[in-house]
């Protein structure tokens, strides 16, 4: 965002201030290099892939909040009321005065709704966007004065790797808004895994998952009549174009997304309009008319089948509060 020519302020609006620590970690195990291979490579497969984390450059950010909003998108809304209602009990479960790691963080909106009752010794949001931690983190630190905030820019999907922003005391881990449905059931295992590997006593997993349900309300929840999904969807193109030295014109391209019951997750893809030549890594790729990119999937579990996964990721204490209708689950692991 840049500043009016005749702005007063000194600081730029987005700067964090002093108290909040932020670390880069996104090229401490990613070669952006290898990353760009591997993203062409992706473009040039058949179907070809493009992974969900590329949607999150600034506009994308601003579009998934705009997406947590919609009326048909029912997730974010549901977990917060889950959150909300049931306060208490997970603040019971989760224990007070712990480290508190926020994953995937966005803007932090989910974590504020419980610092006030969780008395955290410090709270550490994790992204991959920078865009969005910077400010939430200096929109949160004036209102919790006695909490010690950090960022951590990395891709915790390869390596959960805090760089040091925590210490040997315990941890919460909070893996809100089903992010965890990105991944198949055997990543996502594995990275449950790797969560509970830096879990000692008296630490553990709050996270939240999406449940499977009726195929028209997922259909819907991913095909909102304002487009706000599509045009989230496409904007990866716009992404990929400044990351990869590709030429594609999302105009090109319309978003498909649907649920698959028997694979249990929606699928997003982006369909080519017509037949056309794209720039991909400085290299030409041909799109017949309805070939598809794959973006994302976002896997959907029942409770038990979840239950089932933390279980075999090495936890042996479970919670879990839904909201009345059976739509979200939130599970405190440990
Ligand atoms: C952030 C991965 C949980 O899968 O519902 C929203 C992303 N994609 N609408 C999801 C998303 C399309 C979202 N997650």
């Amino acid at each position: 965002m840049s500043k009016p020519a005749t702005a007063l302020h000194t600081v730029t609006e987005h700067s964090p201030p002093a108290r909040v620590r932020l670390l880069d970690r996104r090229n401490a195990h990613a070669d952006p290099d290898d990353e760009r291979r591997a993203l062409v490579a992706g473009l040039f497969a058949a179907p070809a892939v493009i992974s969900p984390k590329y949607f999150y450059d600034d506009i994308g950010c601003t579009l998934f909040e705009a997406i947590c909003s919609l009326p048909e998108y029912y997730p974010t809304r549901t977990e917060r009321a889950i959150l909300t209602t049931h306060r208490d009990s997970i603040v019971q479960a989760v224990g007070t005065g712990r480290q508190f790691v926020d994953l995937g963080a966005g803007d932090c909106a989910k974590a504020a709704l419980l610092l006030p009752a969780l008395h955290a010794r410090r709270y550490v949001a994790v992204d991959i966007a920078e865009a969005a931690i910077g400010p939430a983190l200096s929109r949160l630190t004036p209102v919790f004065p006695r909490v010690e905030f950090m960022g951590v820019v990395t891709d915790f999907s390869r390596r959960l790797d805090l760089g040091g922003a925590i210490d040997a005391g315990p941890v919460t881990f909070f893996y809100p808004g089903s992010s965890i449905g990105n991944f198949t059931p055997d990543e996502a295992l594995s990275l449950l895994r790797r969560v509970r590997d830096l879990c000692g006593p008296e630490s553990g997993l709050l996270i939240g998952v999406d449940t499977k349900k009726d195929k028209a309300r997922l259909d819907a929840a991913y095909n909102d009549t304002l487009g706000v999904t599509a045009a989230f969807n496409l904007n990866v193109l716009n992404h990929v174009n400044v990351l990869a030295d590709c030429d594609f014109k999302p105009a090109g391209f319309a978003h498909v997304a649907f649920y698959e019951p028997i694979k249990g997750r929606v699928e997003m893809h982006l369909e080519s309009r017509h037949l056309q030549r794209v720039r991909v890594g400085g290299r030409e790729r041909v799109f017949v008319e309805g070939e598809r990119i794959h973006t994302e999937n976002s896997y959907k579990y029942h409770p038990g089948e979840f239950a089932d996964l933390l279980a075999s990721a090495g936890f042996t204490e479970l919670r879990v509060w839904q909201d009345d209708a059976g739509d979200f689950a939130v599970f405190y692991a440990s």
